[in-house]
């Protein structure tokens, strides 16, 4: 059976230090020009549903820098528009593949699809979960706070895929975590209770309090207010979330230390003003550019395991 990444429920603690030190590795001997061709020949393919900069190119670049070639999918190309059966496109496509990256809307599709795919499966983005971005952001904050363990990650806004999938890598990395967010937007009910029974040791939590939670941050993170499938509740998200935005004034309100990050792509002007994203405590950019150094990293480590 092959590994897969369809939420971080898939790897343990352990293993997430293992890709974290083989992204840091390799982004360290890419910095020095050294890019081995660890998977020449290797084939990496993408089936996307939502759009995409980040993920899908940064996952393409990183299996060319390994060596290998990426294929580029829609679901309708695959044939996932009522074409064919899941079963069938899911082994048809894995037999051409070495690893698949998938972006849905249904977190289930995903599942459903590795059940049936013969090669690692790695969710790109669903709905419900991104954990190729809490990876990313853990190797982010360890290369800027030089730690994991006691780091304070203060999420201001949604409860959305994005935030559980760092709540959760938060709790199996002991980074602290808390979600400043509005009545009606927090976490499903039954979400932090599972992660702090899984995980005793964690420190995960949810408050409305988005200025007495930024006054201990170490990083302060947001995310756009309206997801990709929530184009229709924008203006009412808006008039929710506005108290939320991550502006001058928040920041005031946090150590001067505190860095800020956003997982992009971002609505400047509502969950983040351009004086804050294009500002001295931003690294926003350092994260977008680790999506490509912890892929190849990602795939360094399953790749090594099929
Ligand atoms: N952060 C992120 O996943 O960006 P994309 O939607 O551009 O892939
Ligand atoms: N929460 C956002 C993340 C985009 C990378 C979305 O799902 O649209």
């Amino acid at each position: 059976m092959p590994r897969h990444l369809t939420s971080l429920d898939d790897v343990t603690p352990a293993e997430i230090d293992d890709i974290l030190r083989c992204a840091a590795d390799l982004k360290q001997r890419y910095k020095s020009g050294d890019r081995p061709a660890l998977y020449a020949g290797r084939v990496l393919a993408q089936l996307f549903e939502k759009p995409s900069l980040r993920t899908r190119n940064s996952f393409e670049a990183a299996i060319i820098n390994l060596g290998g070639s990426g294929i580029f999918l829609t679901m309708a190309e695959a044939g996932l528009d009522g074409r064919e059966s899941l079963s069938d496109v899911a082994t048809v496509l894995s037999s051409y593949s070495d690893v698949i990256t998938m972006r849905t809307f249904s977190q289930q599709l995903i599942l459903d699809f590795s059940e049936y795919s013969s090669c690692p499966v790695i969710n790109a983005l669903s709905d419900e979960r991104h954990p190729c971005q809490a990876l990313t952001d853990l190797l982010t904050i360890q290369e800027t706070a030089g730690t994991l363990d006691g780091t304070h990650l203060v999420f201001v806004g949604d409860g959305n895929n994005v935030a559980k999938s760092l709540a959760l890598a938060a709790a199996m990395t002991r980074l602290k975590f808390t979600l400043a967010v509005p009545e009606g937007f927090e976490f499903p009910k039954d979400f932090l209770p599972d992660v702090k029974s899984r995980f005793p040791d964690a420190e995960v939590q949810q408050t409305q309090d988005a200025a007495e939670a930024v006054s201990t941050a170490d990083f302060i993170y947001t995310d756009v207010w309206a997801s990709m499938g929530q184009e229709e509740e924008a203006e009412r998200r808006k008039q929710a979330f506005i108290s939320y935005q991550v502006n001058s004034k928040l920041m005031t309100q946090a150590p001067t230390t505190a860095r800020f990050m956003h997982d992009l792509p971002a609505k400047r002007g509502l969950e983040v003003t351009n004086d804050v994203i294009d500002g001295p405590q931003s690294i926003v950019y350092q994260q977008a550019e680790n999506r490509m150094h912890l892929a190849r990293g990602l795939f360094a480590w399953l790749l090594a395991k099929q």
